[in-house]
């Protein structure tokens, strides 16, 4: 099997350069930006091992693979619009750094782009791939109008929020596993079971991710700490919170603050003080559990599934 220091330079070479030289430069430069900057490539290489636990050709799933990047990083020029974000990977992001309207209309072009990377599968292949790929699209857009919607709730069950995270974030990384498995040639079960590993791998992964946004480093996580708290995003920390104390989260989330990094201090220090920070840890940990679980029921050879163990323990220790 390819192994994860394989398969970052096998992506990253696929991805460079393919924007260089198109016209209107305003289009695609900013996608050449936001393409190279050094994220992660969590999706494509769920989409390669996958592909490889089911067969030896890995490239057969190389251009969907980096359709799924291209969408994925289409998703984050319009999200960091919807959250006013100025920082991703440690850089400005597209909207701050050229305007509004180049983010959207890059961000449009990179989702038709996606979508081109899967033309050259065979038939079969391609429309099960388009299937799930369409699917996962929708539901993406859906947890982004909750996660949107919720900003203006105050109180927000925690089922929603793990429905919300399930849509915005996790069924990607399940549809990059079931699209590689496709093309791999697995068993239907074995493309289902593999889509499952992925949900509870995106929920554990998202759970992280609003823990970093209030608990991580800046420098290491690459986006500005408390963003989540200054757009009154109910996550996993602030819905924790007001199980356990509503009358003092509501006073908080409702006062006036004289900045916006008084806000962040206090509200910060609240969820220590209330221990959320430690549920937020326990709760990360048995969604990986959970994935552990469904990776280990699938009937491959267990060698197969080697690299996937280490990715998901790798995820696990992510402070970026
Ligand atoms: C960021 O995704 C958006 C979330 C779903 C949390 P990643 O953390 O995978 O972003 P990059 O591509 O590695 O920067
Ligand atoms: C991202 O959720 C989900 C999508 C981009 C679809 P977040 O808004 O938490 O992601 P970051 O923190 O900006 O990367
Ligand atoms: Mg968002
Ligand atoms: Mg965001
Ligand atoms: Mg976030």
């Amino acid at each position: 099997m390819y192994s994860i220091e394989e398969l970052i330079p096998i992506v990253n070479k696929a991805i460079d350069g393919h924007y260089n030289n198109r016209s209107p430069k305003r289009l695609y430069e900013p996608i050449s930006y936001a393409m190279s900057a050094g994220g992660k490539r969590i999706r494509p290489i769920l989409c390669l091992m996958a592909c490889n636990v089911f067969s030896d050709d890995i490239y057969k799933a190389l251009e969907p693979a980096i359709g799924l990047e291209t969408f994925h990083n289409f998703t984050l020029l319009h999200d960091d619009i919807m959250d006013h974000a100025d920082v991703r990977r440690n850089q400005p992001t597209v909207h701050k750094k050229w305007d509004e309207n180049t983010a959207i209309l890059s961000g449009d072009a990179m989702m038709i782009e996606a979508y081109e990377y899967f033309l050259n599968l065979p038939t079969e292949a391609l429309r099960h791939s388009l299937k799930v790929f369409n699917q996962t699209a929708r539901e993406v857009c859906e947890g982004q109008q909750f996660d949107m919607d919720f900003e203006s709730i105050s109180s927000v069950k925690i089922e929603d929020y793990l429905e919300m995270i399930r849509l915005k974030t996790a069924v990607l990384l399940a549809a990059s596993l079931k699209i590689g498995s496709i093309i791999g040639g697995a068993t239907s079960n074995d493309a289902n079971l593999m889509y499952q590993f992925g949900i509870h791998m995106g929920m554990a992964f998202q759970l992280q991710d609003d823990y970093l946004d209030t608990f991580g480093d800046e420098s290491t996580f690459g986006k500005k700490i408390g963003g989540d708290i200054v757009e009154n995003k109910k996550t996993f920390l602030q819905i924790s919170a007001t199980e356990k104390n509503e009358q003092l989260m509501q006073e908080l989330m409702q006062r006036t603050y004289k900045n916006n990094q008084e806000k962040i201090s206090v509200i910060t220090q609240t969820y220590r003080d209330l221990s959320i920070d430690k549920a937020a840890q326990n709760a990360i940990l048995d969604e990986y559990k959970r994935a552990y679980e469904v990776l280990n029921s699938i009937s491959v050879a267990e060698n197969n599934q080697k690299e996937l163990l280490k990715f998901l323990d790798q995820l696990k220790q992510r402070v970026f």
